[in-house]
């Protein structure tokens, strides 16, 4: 038994030294050369460069930290905390040694032609706080490596072709998370049930995936959320009425979401709401109309009869309004409200002559 503990110690004793030669700088722990390998690797990964940016500029002649898109923090060995590779239009495939970036903060390569999986090493890089990979050609399943990332702030895959689902239980790892941006790719399962857990959570984009299910109760939790975006999914169940809880919303949209009951009036205590869109569902309720005029008919009305750039956008919005509330009130709800159909005619007339002085 005393034997044992001697042993055990002895062995800590050594590991100890080891560990402590190490760290002096005794041994084989150049972290430079391996960020320096990290980069070379990708480089060596990217099979077009239409501008010849990393084959000219990406030369081991000068320190990595002086290369094209790449930053290094000031102090101590040199370790790349920033990597923007962005709208460079490359092609080309990440490798494992990106892992190996342990001081990588900000990731940032949208807007090129990045394909392929994406390596479960990612999953190392544990300062990342911005992981920007929108608009590129990513085929694979996502590794949930990832979402434990607990420095992660930011995510945006948006537009690539990423599938598989999120673990019910993924804010759980991501207590800084305040934006995910997940739209048009191919996630499945359903939307997270604790999903209102991520609190900092400000913009949330799971739109034009294949999530199924109801949306999470828990959503309401999610204060902070400026903008919400569910559509062109094929959702099931209401809408709830804890989304009146969303104080900050400015945009939500569900567009073609295949949700189904009645607008919970809650919504339209939202006054921060700028954008609703809840085209192509079942939906019902009159009161939507008549409450989102206050918020503006630009936004709620079909997007193909206002476009922006159709001059005179203006008169026509004017003109457009003007017939939707003369439509509302002929549909109240009690005849006494209603208009009679002469006032009906007269008004419909002072629209026709505002619209043919204004936009003839
Ligand atoms: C560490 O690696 C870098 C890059 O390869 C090299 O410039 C530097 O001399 C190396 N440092 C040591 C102490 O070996
Ligand atoms: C690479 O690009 C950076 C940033 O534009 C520049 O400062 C540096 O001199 C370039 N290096 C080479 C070898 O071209
Ligand atoms: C790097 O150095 C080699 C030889 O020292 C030289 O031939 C080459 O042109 C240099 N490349 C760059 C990009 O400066
Ligand atoms: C970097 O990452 C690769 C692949 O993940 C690994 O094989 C390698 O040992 C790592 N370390 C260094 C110093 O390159
Ligand atoms: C990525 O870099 C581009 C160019 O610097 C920038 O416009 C864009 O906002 C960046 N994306 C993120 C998420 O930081
Ligand atoms: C994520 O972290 C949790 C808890 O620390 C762990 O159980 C799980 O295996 C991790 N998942 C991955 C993919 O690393
Ligand atoms: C996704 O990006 C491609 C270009 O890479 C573009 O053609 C396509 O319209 C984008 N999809 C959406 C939904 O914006
Ligand atoms: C929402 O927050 C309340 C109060 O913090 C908590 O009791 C409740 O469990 C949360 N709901 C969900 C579904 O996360
Ligand atoms: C659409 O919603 C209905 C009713 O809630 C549900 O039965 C159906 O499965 C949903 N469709 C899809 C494709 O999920």
């Amino acid at each position: 038994m005393e034997k044992a503990a001697t042993t055990f110690f002895s062995i800590a004793s050594v590991l100890m030294l080891m560990q402590c030669f190490l760290a002096l700088g005794g041994g084989a722990a150049n972290y430079t050369s391996s960020d320096e390998s990290a980069l070379l690797a990708l480089k060596s990964h990217i099979t077009y460069d239409p501008n010849h940016v990393l084959a000219t500029n990406w030369s081991t002649n000068t320190s990595f930290c002086n290369w094209l898109g790449v930053s290094c923090r000031r102090r101590g060995q040199n370790r790349v905390t920033s990597l923007n590779l962005f709208n460079m239009g490359l092609k080309g495939t990440i490798p494992p040694q990106i892992g190996n970036l342990s001081f990588l903060t900000y990731f940032n390569i949208s807007y090129n032609h990045f394909n392929g999986h994406l390596p479960a090493e990612l999953g190392q890089l544990r300062r990342l706080k911005v992981f920007a990979l929108q608009i590129n050609d990513f085929s694979g399943d996502i590794p949930t490596s990832i979402f434990n990332v607990s420095s992660i702030q930011w995510i945006n895959l948006w537009n690539n072709s990423l599938s598989g689902s999120l673990p019910n239980y993924f804010c759980s790892h991501l207590p800084k998370l305040t934006m995910l941006w997940l739209g048009f790719n191919e996630f499945s399962g359903d939307i997270p049930s604790h999903l209102g857990e991520c609190r900092q959570l400000q913009h949330l984009a799971l739109d034009g995936n294949r999530f199924t299910g109801f949306i999470p109760r828990g959503i309401g939790n999610l204060t902070l959320l400026k903008s919400l975006y569910l559509g062109r999914n094929n959702l099931q169940g209401e809408l709830l009425p804890e989304m009146g809880n969303l104080r900050s919303l400015e945009e939500l949209s569900l567009i073609s979401a295949n949700l189904t009951g009645s607008i919970p009036s809650s919504l339209f205590s939202i006054s921060s709401l700028k954008v609703l869109d809840l085209r192509s569902n079942k939906l019902s309720g009159k009161h939507w109309v008549a409450n989102s005029i206050c918020y503006g008919v630009v936004e709620i009305i079909d997007a193909n009869l206002l476009i922006p750039n159709d001059e005179p956008y203006a008169a026509k919005v004017q003109c457009v309004s003007a017939i939707m509330e003369l439509a509302l009130r002929c549909s109240a709800d009690s005849p006494e409200e209603r208009m009679n159909m002469r006032d009906v005619l007269a008004a419909l007339k002072k629209i026709k002559i505002l619209y043919l002085t204004n936009c003839g």
